[in-house]
């Protein structure tokens, strides 16, 4: 039963191992080293307030992030703004207030609006979504393997955007992005397998950042790279904000679980010791 089990379970992830490879060779995505991997990760603080000027000066004409609660934003392991700043923050949106019968200042206690253009995804989980690169489709191991997963996505996506290639008809609607493959392709870049001559393909999203699209209050330069890995790092952050948390409970776990086991070996031995001990004749 149990062999049985096992080989399911392997071929299970085998197949989908196969699956994730050949899929991840229709895109570029690449690796970067998040503060946040690894089981003493973090989230960089000051990281986390220049990707929410880059999400609030770019990305909120377009995206929303609904299922974020404002108030969060002053949380420890987040953005950390102190008080006053989230509620000066927060007064910026319009919500629409039942009780009121009309819209109205958002304060900490409201969420940030939904998205503000129809056919762009709200970006609150989307660090998730894509963890495995392809939708809910994907299957995650690249992210297991190599810690890479839905950052890096968003990191190369902001950073995928490239001439269209040679293949392209010239009336092409959209722009042409390497790393994003669930897009539309058109027929001269397909080829006899029915795969595409060029990664990535055509996305809906003109280019968003270019580098320099904000000034950052801590110095930093804003390359494109730099841009691209801060708001990556804070929808990250949007999408799991208890990572931190999680993960260092995780590892509390496992210390925890390595004494026991030993404890229960030493207990084990001793209890056995006066029998084990004992020669019968
Ligand atoms: C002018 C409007 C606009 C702006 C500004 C904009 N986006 Fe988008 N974004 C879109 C649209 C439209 C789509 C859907 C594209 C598609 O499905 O082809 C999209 C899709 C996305 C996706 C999902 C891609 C996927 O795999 O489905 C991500 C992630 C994203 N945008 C991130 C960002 C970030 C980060 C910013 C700010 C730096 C930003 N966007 C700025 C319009 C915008």
């Amino acid at each position: 039963m149990f062999k049985k089990t096992g080989i399911a379970a392997l071929t299970a992830l085998t197949l989908s191992a196969g699956g994730a490879w050949a899929a991840g060779a229709e895109a570029h995505v690449e690796d970067i080293a998040f503060s946040f991997e690894g089981p003493f990760g973090k989230f960089d603080q000051n990281q986390l307030q220049r990707g929410l000027k880059i999400y609030t000066q770019v990305c909120s004409a377009c995206h929303g992030l609904q299922y974020v609660p404002l108030r969060t934003l002053g949380d420890e392991g987040g953005p950390h703004l102190p008080e006053d700043q989230v509620r000066a923050y927060s007064s910026q949106f319009e919500v629409f207030d039942k009780e009121l019968d009309d819209t109205r200042p958002a304060i900490p206690a409201d969420h940030f609006p939904g998205s503000a253009l129809e056919n762009a995804p709200d970006l609150s989980l989307m660090a998730k979504k894509r963890a495995g690169f392809h939708g809910p489709y994907g299957s995650g191991l690249s992210q297991l393997f190599n810690g890479m997963g839905g950052p890096e996505y968003i990191y190369s996506l902001m950073t995928g955007y490239h001439e269209a290639p040679e293949c392209a008809p010239e009336d092409f609607p959209g722009s042409y992005n390497a790393a994003f493959a669930a897009g539309g392709f058109p027929e001269s870049c397909k080829d006899d397998h029915g795969g595409h001559t060029v990664p990535g393909s055509w996305i809906a999203m003109g280019q968003p950042l270019w580098g320099d699209d904000v000034e950052f209050d801590d110095g930093t330069e804003a390359t494109l790279e730099q841009s691209a890995e801060d708001v990556a790092a804070f929808l990250m952050w949007t999408a799991e904000p208890k990572m931190m948390a999680r993960q260092h409970a995780g590892l509390v776990g496992v210390i925890f679980l390595t004494l026991l086991s030993v404890l229960l070996y030493l207990t084990n031995k001793r209890i056995w010791a006066p029998i084990k001990g004992k020669k019968t004749h």
